[in-house]
């Protein structure tokens, strides 16, 4: 066998998978739903898995099928007390979602889930519900799971969030739902919009103006069939990868390109990269396109302000893309990193020092010098600290450099199930 390792350049066409928050959106909304949704092309993550138990749970006919998932549901009224504790594994959305759900409904609940989530903190959303109304306990006085629910009897309230989440936001509009008189957010920045996008299309009215979004309580939902594009968080190492290996051109078919979503477009294109988006259109409300990346040279980025939510979760592989950058690229703002599946500063920051990066942490970001003739090291072992984010950024590196090893890449199957075949499709150079 010869020694000399080319590093293989990506080609072909792939379409990513399927859009993780908006098909938990499509797996709630459905539920509560009265009669038969279907939606098409979903991502069945193990975090949309959570979301689908949630609702089998509560007595929902939830099926999944090949690439769609059918649900017949008897409708809010027809919802039954689960026997048993919701245990919502990684997923952070279905937890701070069904929170705003679980808050409304005349129910009994006990929510829990893994080592990560049952360390993330809950009293963003806990403390406005409890606002309305809602019945919640939790360790910690509410800050951790696992929580209970004893949810009905809401009052509408005007909730300013001290973060731009789109948890957050979301989970209080579907609390209002269910509340009485409307319910009022607002948040420092715009968060993705796909909860006020989605709910008009299953029959629930929403105002949004600016920052703010209301909702008046009593509506009903009605079931709809829904089709879930790729999901942008998912190309975005796809977007990395053909930026920075020499002699790529790929082609992501059909993404979503939300505009609350696509700073990863605007911060890469900022950055020198060759980045092409054909055949837009909108699908069930959502604007959607084919996205063609071709290697080009690369200069330092600077993400700050009301940037940050819109890619908050393409930072850890905006930071390899740094690493090939010419210059040093500095990512301010983003103290929302720290509380995400992990600390996404240190887990991010603990990866590019093991390769030798120069990186410095900042209390609300970090900044990493790049190089655009960087060799890596041989013989690196990352790791993804179980984190599926940070996993598939580490992942990246192993296209440049033969010998680097990523730990505890099971984690991807949270929103990215055939993460690593993809990537070895393209560098076989071929289309799906
Ligand atoms: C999500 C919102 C974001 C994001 C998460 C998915 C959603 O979290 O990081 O991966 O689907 O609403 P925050 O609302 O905490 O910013």
């Amino acid at each position: 066998m010869s020694d000399i390792w080319r590093k293989p350049m990506l080609k072909g066409t792939i379409a990513v998978a399927s859009d993780k928050s908006i098909t938990h959106r499509a797996i709630m909304f459905s539920s509560l739903a009265q009669g038969q949704s279907i939606i098409s092309n979903p991502l069945m993550g193990d975090d949309n898995i959570s979301t689908c138990k949630a609702f089998q749970a509560m007595g929902v006919d939830v099926q999944l099928v090949h690439n769609a998932i059918i649900i017949n549901s008897p409708g809010v009224d027809g919802l039954r007390e689960a026997e048993d504790v919701l245990d919502f594994g990684n997923s952070g959305t279905t937890t701070r979602l069904m929170l705003g759900i679980l808050s409304g409904l005349p129910l009994f609940s006990v929510i829990t889930g893994d080592q990560y989530l049952r360390k993330r903190p809950m009293m963003r959303v806990i403390d406005p519900l409890r606002q309305m109304g809602a019945r919640i306990d939790g360790r910690d006085g509410g800050r951790l799971l696992p929580a209970s629910v004893r949810g009905g009897d809401l009052q509408g309230i005007t909730y300013h969030s001290p973060v731009a989440s789109a948890q957050v936001k979301s989970a209080l509009v579907l609390a209002g739902i269910f509340a009485r008189g409307t319910t009022v957010v607002s948040e420092p920045e715009i968060s993705r919009d796909h909860t006020e996008r989605m709910l008009p299309f299953y029959g629930v009215g929403v105002k949004v103006e600016g920052k703010t979004v209301s909702v008046t309580g009593g509506q009903r939902f009605e079931p709809r069939n829904m089709e879930v594009p790729g999901d942008i968080s998912s190309a975005a190492f796809f977007l990395v990868a053909a930026s920075v290996v020499p002699g790529s051109q790929v082609t992501l078919s059909n993404v979503g390109i939300n505009p609350t979503r696509t700073g990863v477009l605007d911060i890469l294109q900022q950055m020198g990269a060759d980045i092409r988006l054909e055949n837009q259109r909108l699908v069930c409300g959502e604007p959607v396109c084919d996205i063609v990346i071709t290697h080009a040279p690369l200069e330092a980025a600077h993400i700050f302000g009301e940037m940050v939510p819109r890619l908050i979760d393409e930072i850890p592989a905006l930071a390899v893309a740094m690493c090939f950058a010419r210059g040093k690229s500095i990512v301010k703002d983003a103290k929302e990193l720290r509380v995400k599946e992990t600390d996404r500063i240190v887990t991010t920051l603990a990866n590019l020092k093991a390769l030798g990066v120069e990186v410095e942490e900042y209390e609300d970001g970090f900044a990493v010098t790049g190089n655009p003739d960087f060799q890596l090291p041989s013989g690196v072992t990352l790791d993804s600290y179980g984190d599926h984010r940070i996993g598939m950024s580490a992942y990246l590196f192993s296209l440049l450099q033969r010998n680097i090893i990523v730990d505890g890449m099971e984690c991807v199957s949270v929103s990215f199930p055939n993460f690593q075949k993809f990537l070895a499709q393209l560098q076989r150079g071929g289309d799906q």
